[in-house]
Protein backbone atom coordinates (compact mmCIF):
# COMPACT_ATOMS: atom_id res chain seq x y z
CA UNK A 1 0.00 0.00 0.00
CA UNK A 2 2.90 1.82 1.23
CA UNK A 3 4.47 1.32 -2.25
CA UNK A 4 1.33 2.00 -4.00
CA UNK A 5 0.93 6.01 -2.46
CA UNK A 6 4.57 6.28 -3.29
CA UNK A 7 3.88 6.21 -6.70
CA UNK A 8 1.11 7.91 -7.15
CA UNK A 9 2.45 11.13 -5.40
CA UNK A 10 5.57 10.74 -8.10
CA UNK A 11 2.98 10.35 -10.43
CA UNK A 12 1.41 14.04 -9.44
CA UNK A 13 4.91 15.29 -8.93
CA UNK A 14 5.84 14.24 -12.25
CA UNK A 15 2.24 15.85 -13.94
CA UNK A 16 2.51 19.15 -12.10
CA UNK A 17 6.07 19.83 -12.88
CA UNK A 18 5.24 19.25 -16.90
CA UNK A 19 7.34 21.58 -18.73
CA UNK A 20 5.18 25.33 -19.46
CA UNK A 21 6.57 24.91 -22.65
CA UNK A 22 4.79 21.72 -23.99
CA UNK A 23 1.83 23.75 -23.71
CA UNK A 24 2.96 26.75 -25.82
CA UNK A 25 5.53 26.79 -28.63
CA UNK A 26 6.08 30.05 -28.86
CA UNK A 27 7.90 30.39 -25.93
CA UNK A 28 10.74 27.39 -27.43
CA UNK A 29 10.80 28.85 -31.25
CA UNK A 30 10.56 32.42 -30.14
CA UNK A 31 14.18 34.44 -31.33
CA UNK A 32 13.67 37.09 -28.83
CA UNK A 33 13.89 39.83 -31.22
CA UNK A 34 17.57 38.73 -32.27
CA UNK A 35 18.69 39.42 -35.50
CA UNK A 36 20.48 37.25 -37.23
CA UNK A 37 21.37 36.41 -40.80
CA UNK A 38 18.05 35.04 -41.10
CA UNK A 39 16.72 38.77 -40.25
CA UNK A 40 14.25 38.79 -37.23
CA UNK A 41 12.62 35.38 -38.79
CA UNK A 42 11.06 33.09 -36.00
CA UNK A 43 12.74 30.02 -35.66
CA UNK A 44 9.47 28.18 -36.47
CA UNK A 45 9.09 30.05 -39.58
CA UNK A 46 10.38 29.73 -42.93
CA UNK A 47 12.00 32.53 -44.67
CA UNK A 48 12.95 33.12 -47.82
CA UNK A 49 16.01 31.43 -49.66
CA UNK A 50 18.56 32.87 -50.84
CA UNK A 51 18.94 33.40 -54.54
CA UNK A 52 21.55 30.57 -56.60
CA UNK A 53 24.37 32.71 -56.62
CA UNK A 54 25.68 32.31 -60.61
CA UNK A 55 28.80 29.51 -61.23
CA UNK A 56 30.91 30.35 -64.10
CA UNK A 57 32.05 27.98 -65.23
CA UNK A 58 35.35 28.16 -65.54
CA UNK A 59 37.16 31.45 -64.10
CA UNK A 60 40.91 32.91 -63.15
CA UNK A 61 41.27 31.63 -59.47
CA UNK A 62 41.00 34.26 -56.63
CA UNK A 63 43.96 34.27 -54.64
CA UNK A 64 44.41 33.11 -51.12
CA UNK A 65 43.95 35.61 -48.23
CA UNK A 66 45.42 33.96 -46.09
CA UNK A 67 48.11 30.73 -45.72
CA UNK A 68 45.84 27.88 -44.18
CA UNK A 69 43.01 28.46 -46.69
CA UNK A 70 41.06 26.34 -48.45
CA UNK A 71 41.62 27.43 -51.91
CA UNK A 72 38.34 28.29 -53.56
CA UNK A 73 37.00 26.21 -56.56
CA UNK A 74 37.30 28.22 -59.63
CA UNK A 75 35.30 25.99 -62.01
CA UNK A 76 31.37 24.85 -61.44
CA UNK A 77 30.92 21.84 -59.70
CA UNK A 78 27.22 21.30 -60.90
CA UNK A 79 26.88 17.30 -61.02
CA UNK A 80 29.69 16.46 -59.28
CA UNK A 81 29.01 13.78 -56.76
CA UNK A 82 30.63 13.10 -53.03
CA UNK A 83 29.49 10.00 -51.11
CA UNK A 84 30.24 6.56 -50.04
CA UNK A 85 30.62 5.03 -53.51
CA UNK A 86 32.38 7.84 -55.92
CA UNK A 87 34.48 10.89 -55.28
CA UNK A 88 34.30 13.40 -58.08
CA UNK A 89 36.35 15.64 -56.79
CA UNK A 90 39.54 13.14 -56.14
CA UNK A 91 39.01 11.57 -60.10
CA UNK A 92 40.66 15.00 -61.17
CA UNK A 93 42.28 16.34 -58.06
CA UNK A 94 44.30 12.76 -56.80
CA UNK A 95 47.37 12.34 -56.95
CA UNK A 96 46.84 9.24 -59.21
CA UNK A 97 44.91 11.48 -61.79
CA UNK A 98 45.72 14.86 -61.63
CA UNK A 99 48.83 15.12 -64.05
CA UNK A 100 46.65 14.05 -66.55
CA UNK A 101 43.54 15.67 -65.69
CA UNK A 102 45.83 19.14 -65.73
CA UNK A 103 44.31 19.94 -62.05
CA UNK A 104 46.11 20.83 -58.76
CA UNK A 105 46.94 17.78 -56.36
CA UNK A 106 45.54 17.58 -53.52
CA UNK A 107 48.27 18.36 -50.89
CA UNK A 108 49.78 16.14 -48.41
CA UNK A 109 47.90 17.16 -45.38
CA UNK A 110 44.72 15.80 -46.91
CA UNK A 111 45.71 12.64 -45.78
CA UNK A 112 46.78 12.92 -42.80
CA UNK A 113 44.84 12.16 -39.87
CA UNK A 114 43.67 14.28 -36.70
CA UNK A 115 46.14 12.13 -34.48
CA UNK A 116 48.81 13.27 -36.96
CA UNK A 117 49.47 9.86 -38.49
CA UNK A 118 49.87 9.82 -42.99
CA UNK A 119 47.50 7.56 -44.65
CA UNK A 120 47.96 5.91 -48.26
CA UNK A 121 44.74 7.71 -49.19
CA UNK A 122 42.55 10.51 -48.67
CA UNK A 123 42.24 11.21 -44.82
CA UNK A 124 38.54 10.91 -43.99
CA UNK A 125 38.40 14.49 -42.53
CA UNK A 126 39.08 15.29 -46.14
CA UNK A 127 37.08 13.05 -48.02
CA UNK A 128 34.27 15.33 -48.14
CA UNK A 129 35.61 18.42 -50.12
CA UNK A 130 32.51 21.08 -50.02
CA UNK A 131 32.81 20.51 -45.71
CA UNK A 132 35.83 23.26 -46.89
CA UNK A 133 36.38 24.22 -50.86
CA UNK A 134 33.35 26.06 -51.97
CA UNK A 135 32.92 27.50 -55.83
CA UNK A 136 33.94 31.49 -56.37
CA UNK A 137 30.72 33.34 -56.97
CA UNK A 138 29.96 36.93 -56.75
CA UNK A 139 28.57 36.83 -53.40
CA UNK A 140 28.43 40.01 -51.36
CA UNK A 141 29.72 39.55 -47.57
CA UNK A 142 26.52 38.47 -45.01
CA UNK A 143 28.37 39.94 -42.63
CA UNK A 144 30.79 43.42 -42.67
CA UNK A 145 34.60 41.94 -42.94
CA UNK A 146 37.83 44.25 -42.68
CA UNK A 147 39.97 41.03 -42.86
CA UNK A 148 43.21 42.42 -44.65
CA UNK A 149 45.91 39.74 -45.42
CA UNK A 150 49.23 39.71 -44.08
CA UNK A 151 51.94 41.63 -46.22
CA UNK A 152 53.51 38.65 -47.69
CA UNK A 153 50.17 37.68 -49.48
CA UNK A 154 49.04 41.16 -50.63
C1 LIG B 1 37.06 17.24 -64.54
C2 LIG B 1 38.13 17.48 -63.63
C3 LIG B 1 37.84 18.15 -62.31
C4 LIG B 1 36.88 17.80 -61.37
C5 LIG B 1 35.90 16.64 -61.43
C6 LIG B 1 37.05 18.71 -60.27
N1 LIG B 1 38.05 19.60 -60.53
FE1 LIG B 1 38.72 21.06 -59.31
N2 LIG B 1 40.02 21.70 -60.75
C7 LIG B 1 40.22 21.08 -61.98
C8 LIG B 1 41.24 21.79 -62.73
C9 LIG B 1 41.75 21.42 -64.11
C10 LIG B 1 41.67 22.86 -61.89
C11 LIG B 1 42.74 23.87 -62.22
C12 LIG B 1 42.22 25.26 -62.22
C13 LIG B 1 41.39 25.63 -63.42
O1 LIG B 1 40.16 25.39 -63.41
O2 LIG B 1 41.93 26.20 -64.36
C14 LIG B 1 40.88 22.78 -60.67
C15 LIG B 1 40.99 23.63 -59.60
C16 LIG B 1 40.43 23.39 -58.33
C17 LIG B 1 40.78 24.11 -57.12
C18 LIG B 1 41.80 25.23 -56.99
C19 LIG B 1 43.13 24.60 -56.66
C20 LIG B 1 44.29 25.56 -56.63
O3 LIG B 1 45.02 25.60 -57.61
O4 LIG B 1 44.48 26.23 -55.61
C21 LIG B 1 40.03 23.57 -56.11
C22 LIG B 1 40.04 23.97 -54.66
C23 LIG B 1 39.21 22.53 -56.70
N3 LIG B 1 39.47 22.45 -58.05
C24 LIG B 1 38.32 21.76 -55.99
C25 LIG B 1 37.48 20.81 -56.56
C26 LIG B 1 36.44 20.12 -55.83
C27 LIG B 1 36.12 20.31 -54.37
C28 LIG B 1 35.84 19.28 -56.72
C29 LIG B 1 34.64 18.38 -56.49
C30 LIG B 1 33.44 19.03 -56.03
C31 LIG B 1 36.54 19.42 -57.99
N4 LIG B 1 37.51 20.38 -57.84
C32 LIG B 1 36.28 18.66 -59.11
C33 LIG B 1 39.58 19.96 -62.42
C34 LIG B 1 38.56 19.29 -61.77
C1 LIG C 1 38.80 20.05 -43.58
C2 LIG C 1 38.92 20.98 -44.70
C3 LIG C 1 39.27 20.43 -46.07
C4 LIG C 1 38.68 19.38 -46.75
C5 LIG C 1 37.54 18.49 -46.28
C6 LIG C 1 39.35 19.32 -48.02
N1 LIG C 1 40.30 20.30 -48.12
FE1 LIG C 1 41.44 20.74 -49.73
N2 LIG C 1 42.44 22.13 -48.68
C7 LIG C 1 42.10 22.54 -47.41
C8 LIG C 1 43.07 23.55 -46.96
C9 LIG C 1 43.05 24.23 -45.60
C10 LIG C 1 43.97 23.75 -48.02
C11 LIG C 1 45.16 24.70 -48.06
C12 LIG C 1 46.25 24.27 -47.11
C13 LIG C 1 46.60 22.84 -47.29
O1 LIG C 1 47.09 22.47 -48.35
O2 LIG C 1 46.31 22.10 -46.35
C14 LIG C 1 43.54 22.84 -49.10
C15 LIG C 1 44.16 22.73 -50.33
C16 LIG C 1 43.63 22.05 -51.40
C17 LIG C 1 44.13 22.10 -52.77
C18 LIG C 1 45.35 22.91 -53.24
C19 LIG C 1 46.60 22.13 -52.95
C20 LIG C 1 47.83 22.90 -53.28
O3 LIG C 1 48.90 22.28 -53.23
O4 LIG C 1 47.77 24.09 -53.53
C21 LIG C 1 43.35 21.29 -53.52
C22 LIG C 1 43.47 21.02 -55.01
C23 LIG C 1 42.35 20.72 -52.64
N3 LIG C 1 42.56 21.19 -51.35
C24 LIG C 1 41.38 19.84 -53.04
C25 LIG C 1 40.56 19.13 -52.17
C26 LIG C 1 39.72 18.02 -52.55
C27 LIG C 1 39.57 17.49 -53.96
C28 LIG C 1 39.10 17.59 -51.40
C29 LIG C 1 38.17 16.41 -51.24
C30 LIG C 1 38.74 15.11 -51.57
C31 LIG C 1 39.53 18.46 -50.32
N4 LIG C 1 40.43 19.36 -50.82
C32 LIG C 1 39.07 18.38 -49.00
C33 LIG C 1 41.08 22.09 -46.65
C34 LIG C 1 40.28 21.00 -46.95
Amino acid sequence: MKKLLTVIAAGIVALSASPAWSSDSDIITDNGGVLSLRGYEQVSDINKSEAMKRVPRDQQLIDREYIQQPPLIPHSIRGYQVNTNANKCLSCHSFKNAGAMAATKISVTHFETREGETLSDVSPRRYFCLQCHVPQADAKPLVENTFKPVDSLQ
